[in-house]
């Protein structure tokens, strides 16, 4: 199987989570366009989703799934995302999409996190995969200096905004080996909006995708 094929298998699997008549979360990502195409089929059954992007947001309307403002809901039964790393505490890199804020605040008003995810994402320890964090334009060499003297090796996303108007900055050469306390560090340097650490608030469920099926984490 190819590693879409397995993206899209956990994609699927993501669809008995989906509780009839709910508003749901849905992240952004290859494996969750796949989960936006699962749902197309379900989509009567569903009351509506809020989406982590522009990107996701266009997929769901393309299909007539109805967007829902995070504005006008106080929470989420389940919240359908991918990842870039996810560690054997369900913590998880994420924001390869560059989604990582919105993605973040819509994990926060869900009460379960499914992890939908091919195997190659499953790690020991996080950091393999460059930390994507998002700055304010103003604030990245600032940033960017703290970082490094992290221990990381900061990287500008170039050419990429984010949907919120603001940069990327990709920290190479960590080894994450306490991923609450790093989130919680990153958060402190001033002109970060989000860092991709989701170990705070981690997945709940994990949906890992191999050749041999979809094994079930929770
Ligand atoms: C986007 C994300 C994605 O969930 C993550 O990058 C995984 O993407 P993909 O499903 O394409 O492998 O965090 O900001």
């Amino acid at each position: 199987m190819t590693q879409d094929e397995l993206k899209k298998a956990a994609a699927l699997a993501a669809l008995d989570y989906v509780p009839e008549g709910a508003v749901i979360g849905v992240g952004t990502g290859s494996t969750v366009n796949h989960f936006i195409d699962g749902l197309a089929g379900i989509r009567s059954r569903i009351a509506g989703a809020v989406s982590s992007s522009e990107a996701s947001s266009a997929r769901l309307r393309a299909y007539g799934i109805p967007l829902v403002e995070l504005t006008n809901v106080d929470e989420l039964p389940v919240y359908v995302d991918g990842a870039d790393e996810i560690d054997g505490g369900f913590a998880m890199i994420k924001g390869g999409g560059g989604a990582l804020t919105r993605e973040k605040i819509v994990a926060a008003v869900s009460r379960r996190f499914v992890c939908i995810c091919d195997a190659s994402k499953k790690v020991a320890t996080l950091g393999c995969f460059p930390l994507p964090v998002e700055v304010i334009p103003m604030a990245a060499r600032h940033v960017s200096r703290e970082l490094a003297a992290l221990g990381g090796k900061p990287v500008l996303r170039e050419g990429f905004t984010t949907d919120n108007g603001n940069l990327i900055l990709d920290v190479h050469g960590l080894a994450i080996t306490d991923p609450r306390g790093f989130e919680t560090r990153v958060n402190q340097i001033v002109g970060v909006v989000t860092n991709g650490l989701f170990a705070h608030r981690g997945a709940d469920v994990l949906l890992l995708a191999a050749p041999g099926g979809v094994e079930r984490f929770e």
